[in-house]
Protein backbone atom coordinates (compact mmCIF):
# COMPACT_ATOMS: atom_id res chain seq x y z
CA UNK A 1 0.00 0.00 0.00
CA UNK A 2 2.48 2.93 1.24
CA UNK A 3 4.91 1.67 -2.34
CA UNK A 4 1.51 2.19 -4.29
CA UNK A 5 0.93 5.25 -2.45
CA UNK A 6 4.70 6.86 -2.93
CA UNK A 7 3.97 6.25 -6.64
CA UNK A 8 1.24 8.22 -7.04
CA UNK A 9 2.40 10.61 -4.95
CA UNK A 10 5.09 11.14 -7.39
CA UNK A 11 3.25 10.67 -10.86
CA UNK A 12 1.09 13.46 -8.80
CA UNK A 13 4.13 15.59 -8.03
CA UNK A 14 5.42 15.44 -11.61
CA UNK A 15 2.76 16.03 -13.09
CA UNK A 16 2.11 19.28 -11.03
CA UNK A 17 5.41 20.18 -11.98
CA UNK A 18 4.98 19.79 -14.98
CA UNK A 19 1.73 21.67 -15.49
CA UNK A 20 3.22 24.88 -13.68
CA UNK A 21 5.98 25.15 -15.96
CA UNK A 22 3.62 24.98 -18.86
CA UNK A 23 0.94 27.57 -17.63
CA UNK A 24 3.50 30.31 -17.98
CA UNK A 25 2.30 32.23 -14.95
CA UNK A 26 -1.31 32.44 -16.57
CA UNK A 27 -3.59 32.85 -13.48
CA UNK A 28 -1.37 31.16 -11.26
CA UNK A 29 -2.60 31.84 -7.71
CA UNK A 30 -6.07 30.61 -8.94
CA UNK A 31 -4.50 27.21 -10.39
CA UNK A 32 -2.19 27.01 -7.44
CA UNK A 33 -5.22 27.41 -4.73
CA UNK A 34 -7.01 24.70 -6.94
CA UNK A 35 -4.16 22.35 -6.85
CA UNK A 36 -3.64 22.87 -3.16
CA UNK A 37 -7.53 21.89 -2.83
CA UNK A 38 -7.50 18.84 -5.28
CA UNK A 39 -4.48 17.13 -3.63
CA UNK A 40 -5.85 17.67 -0.40
CA UNK A 41 -8.63 15.82 -1.21
CA UNK A 42 -6.81 13.57 -2.90
CA UNK A 43 -4.43 12.84 0.25
CA UNK A 44 -7.82 12.48 2.43
CA UNK A 45 -8.89 9.89 -0.22
CA UNK A 46 -5.53 8.13 0.36
CA UNK A 47 -5.43 8.32 3.57
CA UNK A 48 -9.12 7.02 3.96
CA UNK A 49 -8.38 3.91 1.44
CA UNK A 50 -5.07 2.79 3.80
CA UNK A 51 -7.18 2.68 7.05
CA UNK A 52 -9.83 0.87 4.79
CA UNK A 53 -7.00 -1.63 3.74
CA UNK A 54 -5.06 -1.91 7.19
CA UNK A 55 -8.71 -2.74 8.22
CA UNK A 56 -9.23 -6.29 5.91
CA UNK A 57 -6.04 -6.74 6.70
CA UNK A 58 -6.91 -6.71 10.28
CA UNK A 59 -10.05 -8.70 10.03
CA UNK A 60 -7.81 -11.29 7.44
CA UNK A 61 -5.40 -11.80 10.43
CA UNK A 62 -7.78 -12.09 12.83
CA UNK A 63 -6.91 -15.45 13.48
CA UNK A 64 -3.59 -15.37 12.98
CA UNK A 65 -3.45 -13.15 16.03
CA UNK A 66 -5.13 -14.49 18.46
CA UNK A 67 -2.68 -17.52 17.69
CA UNK A 68 -0.04 -15.33 18.21
CA UNK A 69 -1.75 -13.83 21.27
CA UNK A 70 -2.07 -17.46 22.53
CA UNK A 71 1.77 -17.82 22.50
CA UNK A 72 2.53 -15.02 24.53
CA UNK A 73 -0.33 -15.64 27.15
CA UNK A 74 1.02 -19.23 27.25
CA UNK A 75 4.53 -18.06 27.61
CA UNK A 76 3.43 -15.93 30.67
CA UNK A 77 1.19 -17.78 32.40
CA UNK A 78 2.40 -20.96 34.58
CA UNK A 79 -0.54 -21.62 36.60
CA UNK A 80 -2.51 -24.71 36.64
CA UNK A 81 -4.04 -25.35 33.69
CA UNK A 82 -7.91 -26.80 34.04
CA UNK A 83 -9.32 -29.53 31.48
CA UNK A 84 -12.61 -27.54 30.51
CA UNK A 85 -14.45 -24.04 30.92
CA UNK A 86 -16.90 -25.98 33.05
CA UNK A 87 -14.17 -27.13 35.27
CA UNK A 88 -12.98 -22.90 35.36
CA UNK A 89 -16.66 -22.29 36.15
CA UNK A 90 -16.78 -24.82 39.23
CA UNK A 91 -13.23 -23.88 40.40
CA UNK A 92 -13.37 -20.23 39.91
CA UNK A 93 -16.52 -19.23 40.30
CA UNK A 94 -15.93 -15.36 39.77
CA UNK A 95 -14.82 -15.67 36.70
CA UNK A 96 -15.99 -13.42 33.86
CA UNK A 97 -16.73 -14.85 30.13
CA UNK A 98 -13.97 -14.13 28.00
CA UNK A 99 -10.80 -16.48 26.20
CA UNK A 100 -8.91 -18.80 29.20
CA UNK A 101 -6.43 -21.76 28.38
CA UNK A 102 -7.61 -25.14 29.49
CA UNK A 103 -6.48 -28.92 28.43
CA UNK A 104 -8.61 -31.03 28.08
CA UNK A 105 -6.59 -34.36 27.86
CA UNK A 106 -4.94 -33.82 30.35
CA UNK A 107 -1.94 -30.78 31.66
CA UNK A 108 1.43 -32.10 31.11
CA UNK A 109 0.63 -34.89 28.78
CA UNK A 110 -0.60 -35.26 25.19
CA UNK A 111 -1.50 -32.38 23.27
CA UNK A 112 -1.06 -28.57 24.00
CA UNK A 113 -3.03 -26.39 25.61
CA UNK A 114 -5.42 -24.35 23.60
CA UNK A 115 -6.96 -21.52 23.93
CA UNK A 116 -10.91 -20.92 23.90
CA UNK A 117 -14.00 -18.65 24.76
CA UNK A 118 -15.32 -19.56 28.04
CA UNK A 119 -19.31 -18.39 28.78
CA UNK A 120 -19.61 -18.58 32.73
CA UNK A 121 -22.79 -17.70 32.70
CA UNK A 122 -23.30 -21.50 31.38
CA UNK A 123 -20.11 -22.75 31.57
CA UNK A 124 -19.81 -23.79 27.82
CA UNK A 125 -16.35 -24.24 26.16
CA UNK A 126 -16.34 -22.72 22.54
CA UNK A 127 -13.19 -23.50 20.02
CA UNK A 128 -13.09 -20.64 17.70
CA UNK A 129 -12.19 -21.45 13.78
CA UNK A 130 -11.39 -19.61 10.67
CA UNK A 131 -14.43 -19.79 8.78
CA UNK A 132 -17.44 -18.31 11.10
CA UNK A 133 -17.82 -15.55 8.80
CA UNK A 134 -20.87 -16.20 5.84
CA UNK A 135 -18.56 -17.39 2.60
CA UNK A 136 -19.61 -17.52 -0.94
CA UNK A 137 -18.96 -20.80 -2.49
CA UNK A 138 -17.53 -20.38 -5.55
CA UNK A 139 -19.36 -21.21 -8.51
CA UNK A 140 -18.57 -24.30 -10.27
CA UNK A 141 -20.73 -27.83 -11.27
CA UNK A 142 -19.09 -30.89 -9.98
CA UNK A 143 -20.25 -32.86 -6.43
CA UNK A 144 -17.86 -30.99 -3.65
CA UNK A 145 -16.15 -29.13 -6.20
CA UNK A 146 -16.12 -26.10 -3.54
CA UNK A 147 -14.70 -27.42 -0.66
CA UNK A 148 -13.06 -25.62 2.56
CA UNK A 149 -10.85 -27.22 5.32
CA UNK A 150 -11.90 -25.61 8.67
CA UNK A 151 -8.84 -24.45 10.80
CA UNK A 152 -9.66 -24.55 14.81
CA UNK A 153 -7.74 -23.54 17.46
CA UNK A 154 -7.50 -26.56 18.73
CA UNK A 155 -6.61 -29.90 17.40
CA UNK A 156 -8.87 -33.03 16.71
CA UNK A 157 -7.30 -34.69 19.85
CA UNK A 158 -8.32 -31.89 22.17
CA UNK A 159 -11.35 -31.80 20.54
CA UNK A 160 -12.25 -35.35 21.31
CA UNK A 161 -11.15 -34.91 24.98
CA UNK A 162 -13.25 -31.54 25.55
CA UNK A 163 -15.91 -33.80 23.70
CA UNK A 164 -15.84 -36.88 25.99
CA UNK A 165 -15.63 -34.84 29.31
CA UNK A 166 -18.20 -32.64 28.21
CA UNK A 167 -22.55 -33.38 28.93
CA UNK A 168 -23.21 -32.35 25.14
CA UNK A 169 -21.46 -30.44 22.71
CA UNK A 170 -22.93 -28.96 19.30
CA UNK A 171 -22.10 -26.91 16.14
CA UNK A 172 -24.43 -24.65 14.36
CA UNK A 173 -24.85 -24.65 10.42
CA UNK A 174 -26.76 -22.49 8.25
CA UNK A 175 -26.41 -22.73 4.04
CA UNK A 176 -28.36 -19.94 2.38
CA UNK A 177 -29.02 -21.47 -0.87
CA UNK A 178 -30.36 -19.91 -4.45
CA UNK A 179 -30.19 -23.25 -6.78
CA UNK A 180 -27.97 -25.04 -5.04
CA UNK A 181 -29.18 -27.85 -3.92
CA UNK A 182 -27.18 -30.29 -1.23
CA UNK A 183 -28.86 -32.97 -3.44
CA UNK A 184 -31.15 -33.36 -6.36
CA UNK A 185 -32.22 -35.74 -9.18
CA UNK A 186 -30.32 -38.59 -6.90
CA UNK A 187 -26.88 -36.83 -6.98
CA UNK A 188 -25.26 -35.86 -3.88
CA UNK A 189 -23.24 -32.41 -4.46
CA UNK A 190 -23.09 -31.31 -1.00
CA UNK A 191 -21.72 -32.74 2.40
CA UNK A 192 -19.43 -32.32 5.45
CA UNK A 193 -16.57 -34.45 7.15
CA UNK A 194 -16.59 -34.75 10.64
CA UNK A 195 -13.59 -35.33 13.58
CA UNK A 196 -12.47 -38.87 11.55
CA UNK A 197 -12.85 -37.13 7.87
CA UNK A 198 -15.91 -39.28 7.22
CA UNK A 199 -18.62 -37.70 5.19
CA UNK A 200 -22.26 -36.91 6.65
CA UNK A 201 -25.03 -35.59 4.80
CA UNK A 202 -27.04 -34.34 7.63
CA UNK A 203 -27.91 -30.84 8.28
CA UNK A 204 -29.14 -30.72 11.53
CA UNK A 205 -29.74 -33.37 14.76
CA UNK A 206 -27.60 -36.82 14.77
CA UNK A 207 -29.16 -39.08 12.57
CA UNK A 208 -25.48 -39.26 10.93
CA UNK A 209 -27.07 -42.13 7.95
CA UNK A 210 -29.88 -40.04 6.69
CA UNK A 211 -29.45 -36.95 4.38
CA UNK A 212 -31.75 -34.37 6.41
CA UNK A 213 -32.11 -30.85 7.38
CA UNK A 214 -34.04 -29.05 10.29
CA UNK A 215 -37.33 -28.57 8.51
CA UNK A 216 -36.89 -32.50 7.15
CA UNK A 217 -37.01 -33.17 10.93
CA UNK A 218 -39.80 -30.76 11.53
CA UNK A 219 -41.94 -31.91 8.54
CA UNK A 220 -42.15 -28.03 7.16
CA UNK A 221 -39.84 -27.97 3.93
CA UNK A 222 -40.24 -25.53 1.39
CA UNK A 223 -41.37 -28.36 -0.70
CA UNK A 224 -43.09 -30.90 1.18
CA UNK A 225 -41.15 -34.02 -0.62
CA UNK A 226 -37.71 -32.85 0.49
CA UNK A 227 -35.85 -33.43 3.14
CA UNK A 228 -33.84 -29.70 3.03
CA UNK A 229 -35.24 -26.41 1.90
CA UNK A 230 -32.15 -25.83 -0.44
CA UNK A 231 -32.51 -28.79 -2.10
CA UNK A 232 -35.48 -27.00 -3.96
CA UNK A 233 -35.36 -26.87 -7.95
CA UNK A 234 -37.04 -23.53 -7.45
CA UNK A 235 -34.66 -20.55 -8.14
CA UNK A 236 -35.60 -18.88 -4.99
CA UNK A 237 -33.40 -17.93 -2.05
CA UNK A 238 -34.31 -20.24 0.47
CA UNK A 239 -31.77 -21.61 4.16
CA UNK A 240 -31.38 -24.37 6.03
CA UNK A 241 -30.56 -23.79 9.60
CA UNK A 242 -29.09 -26.60 11.61
CA UNK A 243 -27.28 -27.41 14.78
CA UNK A 244 -25.48 -30.76 14.89
CA UNK A 245 -24.98 -32.29 18.04
CA UNK A 246 -23.61 -35.61 17.75
CA UNK A 247 -20.76 -34.83 20.11
CA UNK A 248 -18.74 -38.05 18.99
CA UNK A 249 -18.49 -36.95 15.35
CA UNK A 250 -17.77 -32.98 15.87
CA UNK A 251 -16.19 -30.75 14.76
CA UNK A 252 -16.93 -30.32 11.27
CA UNK A 253 -13.38 -30.13 9.69
CA UNK A 254 -13.99 -29.67 6.40
CA UNK A 255 -17.25 -28.18 4.09
CA UNK A 256 -18.05 -29.40 0.44
CA UNK A 257 -20.71 -27.81 -1.86
CA UNK A 258 -21.37 -28.19 -5.53
CA UNK A 259 -23.54 -27.65 -8.66
CA UNK A 260 -23.21 -23.63 -8.10
CA UNK A 261 -23.03 -22.90 -11.77
CA UNK A 262 -26.75 -21.70 -12.91
CA UNK A 263 -27.13 -17.62 -13.07
CA UNK A 264 -29.63 -17.60 -10.50
CA UNK A 265 -27.49 -19.93 -8.15
CA UNK A 266 -25.26 -18.96 -4.79
CA UNK A 267 -24.71 -20.40 -1.84
CA UNK A 268 -23.37 -19.10 1.42
CA UNK A 269 -22.63 -20.81 4.22
CA UNK A 270 -22.26 -19.85 8.23
CA UNK A 271 -20.33 -22.33 10.61
CA UNK A 272 -20.68 -22.12 14.25
CA UNK A 273 -17.90 -22.62 16.75
CA UNK A 274 -17.75 -25.99 18.66
CA UNK A 275 -19.54 -25.65 21.85
CA UNK A 276 -19.20 -27.99 24.81
CA UNK A 277 -21.50 -27.38 27.85
CA UNK A 278 -21.66 -29.41 30.86
CA UNK A 279 -19.34 -32.47 32.70
CA UNK A 280 -20.39 -36.13 32.16
CA UNK A 281 -22.26 -37.15 35.05
CA UNK A 282 -19.21 -36.42 38.16
CA UNK A 283 -17.66 -39.48 39.50
CA UNK A 284 -19.51 -40.38 42.52
CA UNK A 285 -17.60 -42.61 45.58
CA UNK A 286 -15.11 -44.98 43.88
CA UNK A 287 -13.84 -44.59 40.29
CA UNK A 288 -14.70 -47.82 38.73
CA UNK A 289 -12.66 -47.55 35.74
CA UNK A 290 -9.64 -45.76 33.78
CA UNK A 291 -12.33 -43.06 32.32
CA UNK A 292 -13.53 -41.98 35.61
CA UNK A 293 -9.87 -41.65 36.86
CA UNK A 294 -9.26 -39.63 33.86
CA UNK A 295 -11.89 -37.28 34.33
CA UNK A 296 -11.25 -36.35 38.00
CA UNK A 297 -7.77 -35.35 36.70
CA UNK A 298 -4.99 -38.33 36.41
CA UNK A 299 -2.45 -37.99 33.81
CA UNK A 300 -0.12 -40.74 35.03
CA UNK A 301 -0.20 -44.04 33.05
CA UNK A 302 0.15 -46.81 35.62
CA UNK A 303 -1.58 -50.17 37.27
CA UNK A 304 -4.87 -48.74 39.41
CA UNK A 305 -7.21 -50.61 41.40
CA UNK A 306 -10.83 -49.33 40.64
CA UNK A 307 -14.16 -50.61 41.69
CA UNK A 308 -15.18 -53.45 39.83
CA UNK A 309 -18.63 -54.99 40.27
CA UNK A 310 -18.39 -56.65 43.00
CA UNK A 311 -14.64 -56.55 43.88
CA UNK A 312 -11.88 -54.61 43.20
CA UNK A 313 -10.16 -54.39 39.98
CA UNK A 314 -6.74 -54.05 38.53
CA UNK A 315 -6.58 -51.97 35.58
CA UNK A 316 -3.55 -50.77 33.71
CA UNK A 317 -4.90 -47.13 32.41
CA UNK A 318 -2.59 -45.71 29.41
CA UNK A 319 -3.36 -41.65 29.68
CA UNK A 320 -1.51 -40.88 26.63
CA UNK A 321 -4.77 -42.16 24.82
CA UNK A 322 -8.27 -40.67 25.19
CA UNK A 323 -11.35 -42.90 27.08
CA UNK A 324 -12.68 -44.19 23.21
CA UNK A 325 -9.28 -45.08 21.91
CA UNK A 326 -8.38 -48.73 22.04
CA UNK A 327 -5.83 -49.97 24.82
CA UNK A 328 -6.97 -46.87 26.59
CA UNK A 329 -7.67 -49.36 29.45
CA UNK A 330 -6.55 -53.02 29.87
CA UNK A 331 -8.39 -54.90 32.72
CA UNK A 332 -5.89 -57.26 34.28
CA UNK A 333 -8.12 -59.03 36.40
CA UNK A 334 -9.90 -59.52 40.20
CA UNK A 335 -7.97 -59.60 42.87
CA UNK A 336 -4.85 -60.35 41.53
CA UNK A 337 -2.47 -59.44 38.31
CA UNK A 338 -1.17 -61.07 35.90
CA UNK A 339 1.30 -59.31 34.72
CA UNK A 340 1.32 -60.55 30.72
CA UNK A 341 4.95 -59.34 30.24
CA UNK A 342 6.62 -60.94 33.14
CA UNK A 343 4.26 -63.75 35.32
CA UNK A 344 5.18 -65.76 38.09
CA UNK A 345 3.62 -69.10 39.28
CA UNK A 346 4.83 -72.56 39.92
CA UNK A 347 3.09 -75.66 40.51
CA UNK A 348 5.81 -78.71 42.05
CA UNK A 349 5.06 -81.67 43.06
CA UNK A 350 7.36 -85.07 44.56
CA UNK A 351 6.77 -89.04 43.38
CA UNK A 352 8.97 -90.27 45.95
CA UNK A 353 9.05 -90.26 50.04
CA UNK A 354 10.68 -88.07 51.78
CA UNK A 355 12.21 -87.80 55.08
CA UNK A 356 15.35 -85.21 55.63
CA UNK A 357 15.20 -82.70 58.49
CA UNK A 358 17.01 -79.08 58.11
CA UNK A 359 16.94 -78.85 54.47
CA UNK A 360 14.52 -77.51 52.39
CA UNK A 361 12.23 -80.11 50.81
CA UNK A 362 12.70 -80.99 46.78
CA UNK A 363 10.29 -81.40 44.28
CA UNK A 364 11.04 -84.26 41.40
CA UNK A 365 7.92 -82.83 38.98
CA UNK A 366 7.10 -79.39 37.42
CA UNK A 367 3.44 -79.19 36.77
CA UNK A 368 3.93 -74.94 35.57
CA UNK A 369 6.84 -73.24 36.51
CA UNK A 370 5.86 -70.22 34.92
CA UNK A 371 8.78 -67.74 35.07
CA UNK A 372 11.09 -69.91 36.43
CA UNK A 373 11.43 -68.17 40.07
CA UNK A 374 10.92 -71.80 41.63
CA UNK A 375 13.96 -74.36 41.54
CA UNK A 376 13.32 -77.86 41.58
CA UNK A 377 16.34 -79.67 43.08
CA UNK A 378 16.99 -77.30 46.02
CA UNK A 379 13.09 -76.94 46.33
CA UNK A 380 13.66 -73.19 46.88
CA UNK A 381 11.61 -69.97 45.30
CA UNK A 382 13.49 -67.23 44.40
CA UNK A 383 11.18 -63.86 44.06
CA UNK A 384 12.50 -62.00 41.13
CA UNK A 385 10.48 -58.88 41.98
CA UNK A 386 8.42 -57.41 44.76
CA UNK A 387 5.16 -58.58 45.07
CA UNK A 388 2.67 -60.29 47.15
CA UNK A 389 2.74 -63.82 46.95
CA UNK A 390 0.59 -67.13 47.29
CA UNK A 391 1.79 -69.76 48.48
CA UNK A 392 -0.03 -72.92 49.07
CA UNK A 393 1.58 -76.61 50.34
CA UNK A 394 -0.06 -80.01 50.95
CA UNK A 395 1.52 -83.43 52.14
CA UNK A 396 0.98 -86.69 52.80
CA UNK A 397 2.07 -87.72 56.34
CA UNK A 398 2.64 -91.55 56.82
CA UNK A 399 2.63 -93.54 60.21
CA UNK A 400 3.91 -96.94 59.78
CA UNK A 401 4.20 -97.65 63.41
CA UNK A 402 1.74 -97.71 66.59
CA UNK A 403 3.13 -95.15 69.68
CA UNK A 404 1.84 -94.99 72.98
CA UNK A 405 3.09 -91.36 72.47
CA UNK A 406 2.01 -89.07 69.57
CA UNK A 407 4.36 -89.64 66.99
CA UNK A 408 4.42 -86.13 64.29
CA UNK A 409 4.90 -84.79 61.29
CA UNK A 410 5.26 -81.07 60.65
CA UNK A 411 6.38 -79.04 57.48
CA UNK A 412 6.99 -75.53 57.88
CA UNK A 413 7.24 -72.46 55.42
CA UNK A 414 11.03 -70.73 55.23
CA UNK A 415 11.54 -66.73 54.30
CA UNK A 416 15.23 -66.20 54.24
CA UNK A 417 15.99 -69.22 56.65
CA UNK A 418 13.22 -67.89 59.23
CA UNK A 419 10.56 -70.02 60.04
CA UNK A 420 7.47 -68.34 59.14
CA UNK A 421 5.06 -70.86 60.11
CA UNK A 422 4.31 -74.39 60.27
CA UNK A 423 1.52 -77.39 59.96
CA UNK A 424 1.87 -81.12 61.73
CA UNK A 425 -0.19 -84.00 62.38
CA UNK A 426 -0.09 -85.92 64.89
CA UNK A 427 -0.97 -89.88 65.29
CA UNK A 428 -0.95 -92.83 67.86
CA UNK A 429 -1.78 -95.76 65.53
CA UNK A 430 -0.34 -98.09 62.86
CA UNK A 431 -0.65 -97.64 59.06
CA UNK A 432 -2.27 -94.03 59.40
CA UNK A 433 -2.13 -91.36 56.56
CA UNK A 434 -2.93 -87.88 56.86
CA UNK A 435 -2.88 -84.95 54.70
CA UNK A 436 -2.47 -81.51 56.27
CA UNK A 437 -1.88 -78.34 54.85
CA UNK A 438 -0.25 -74.77 54.75
CA UNK A 439 -1.57 -71.54 52.88
CA UNK A 440 0.24 -68.31 53.16
CA UNK A 441 0.62 -64.60 51.69
CA UNK A 442 3.65 -63.08 52.31
CA UNK A 443 5.00 -59.63 50.83
CA UNK A 444 8.02 -60.54 49.58
CA UNK A 445 11.50 -58.04 47.69
CA UNK A 446 13.43 -59.19 44.76
CA UNK A 447 15.61 -62.07 45.80
CA UNK A 448 14.01 -63.14 48.82
CA UNK A 449 14.05 -66.93 49.61
CA UNK A 450 10.94 -69.39 50.31
CA UNK A 451 11.01 -72.92 50.95
CA UNK A 452 9.48 -75.57 52.91
CA UNK A 453 11.28 -77.87 55.67
CA UNK A 454 10.28 -80.41 57.89
CA UNK A 455 10.14 -79.12 61.29
CA UNK A 456 9.11 -82.16 63.37
CA UNK A 457 9.37 -85.70 62.55
CA UNK A 458 9.28 -88.67 64.81
CA UNK A 459 11.45 -91.80 64.22
CA UNK A 460 10.06 -93.80 60.89
CA UNK A 461 7.18 -91.06 60.01
CA UNK A 462 7.85 -90.21 56.42
CA UNK A 463 6.26 -87.61 54.22
CA UNK A 464 4.78 -89.88 51.99
CA UNK A 465 4.91 -89.77 48.29
CA UNK A 466 4.88 -92.15 45.45
CA UNK A 467 3.79 -92.12 41.41
CA UNK A 468 0.56 -90.78 42.26
CA UNK A 469 1.78 -87.69 44.14
CA UNK A 470 0.39 -86.67 46.77
CA UNK A 471 2.76 -83.71 48.16
CA UNK A 472 1.72 -80.00 46.34
CA UNK A 473 3.52 -76.84 46.50
CA UNK A 474 2.09 -74.19 44.65
CA UNK A 475 2.82 -70.46 44.37
CA UNK A 476 1.58 -67.25 42.83
CA UNK A 477 3.43 -63.77 42.61
CA UNK A 478 -0.04 -61.91 42.49
CA UNK A 479 1.15 -58.08 41.51
CA UNK A 480 4.34 -56.38 41.11
CA UNK A 481 4.52 -53.21 43.59
CA UNK A 482 6.69 -51.57 41.68
CA UNK A 483 3.95 -51.18 39.01
CA UNK A 484 1.02 -50.68 41.20
CA UNK A 485 -0.61 -47.75 41.85
CA UNK A 486 -3.62 -47.71 44.01
CA UNK A 487 -5.65 -45.12 45.14
C1 LIG B 1 -23.56 -17.16 27.18
O1 LIG B 1 -24.47 -18.06 26.61
C2 LIG B 1 -25.82 -17.65 26.69
C3 LIG B 1 -26.68 -18.80 26.17
O2 LIG B 1 -26.23 -19.25 24.94
C4 LIG B 1 -25.98 -16.39 25.89
O3 LIG B 1 -27.31 -15.96 25.97
C5 LIG B 1 -25.06 -15.33 26.44
O4 LIG B 1 -25.11 -14.17 25.65
C6 LIG B 1 -23.62 -15.83 26.48
N1 LIG B 1 -22.82 -14.87 27.20
C7 LIG B 1 -21.61 -14.49 26.78
C8 LIG B 1 -20.94 -13.45 27.64
O5 LIG B 1 -21.07 -14.93 25.80
C1 LIG C 1 -5.85 -23.89 7.10
O1 LIG C 1 -4.53 -24.07 7.53
C2 LIG C 1 -3.69 -24.59 6.52
C3 LIG C 1 -2.36 -24.86 7.15
O2 LIG C 1 -2.02 -23.89 8.07
C4 LIG C 1 -3.60 -23.62 5.35
O3 LIG C 1 -2.78 -24.15 4.36
C5 LIG C 1 -4.98 -23.40 4.82
O4 LIG C 1 -4.96 -22.43 3.83
C6 LIG C 1 -5.92 -22.96 5.92
N1 LIG C 1 -7.25 -22.97 5.39
C7 LIG C 1 -8.01 -21.92 5.42
C8 LIG C 1 -9.34 -22.12 4.86
O5 LIG C 1 -7.64 -20.86 5.91
C1 LIG D 1 10.22 -89.03 39.67
O1 LIG D 1 10.13 -88.11 38.59
C2 LIG D 1 11.34 -87.88 37.92
C3 LIG D 1 11.11 -86.77 36.93
O2 LIG D 1 10.00 -87.06 36.10
C4 LIG D 1 11.82 -89.12 37.28
O3 LIG D 1 13.06 -88.90 36.59
C5 LIG D 1 11.99 -90.17 38.32
O4 LIG D 1 12.33 -91.40 37.71
C6 LIG D 1 10.74 -90.35 39.13
N1 LIG D 1 10.99 -91.24 40.24
C7 LIG D 1 10.15 -92.18 40.59
C8 LIG D 1 10.56 -93.03 41.74
O5 LIG D 1 9.11 -92.41 40.00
Amino acid sequence: MMARISHIQTCFLLSTVWWICNTNGIDLDGHLQQLKENYEILAAILNLLETLERKVEQHDNLFIDLKNEQHQLKVESSDPILRTCSHIRATLPSQTSGMYWIDPDGQGIGDEPIYVYCNMSTGSTAILHDSESRISVSRCNDPGCYSRLINYSATIKQMSALAQLSNECHQSIRYDCTSSPFEINGIVYSWWNDRDGKPQYFWSGSRSSVHTCQCGIDYNCFEALSDCNCDSSLPTPLADIGVITDKNILPITRLNFGRTVLDSSSGIHTLGRLECTGQVAPVRAMPSSCEDLWRIGHTLSALYSVMGVAMVENVYCDFTKLPNDAGFQKSLGFGYVDIRSSPTYFYVQKNTTFYATDTPIPFEISKVNVGGAMDLKSGTFTAPRPGRCFFSFTGLAQFPFSSPYKLRLGVGLYLNGYLNGRSWVANTARNQWSQFTLQSTLNLDAGDKVWLQITDMSDGVYLYDSANHYTHFTGWLLESEETSNSL
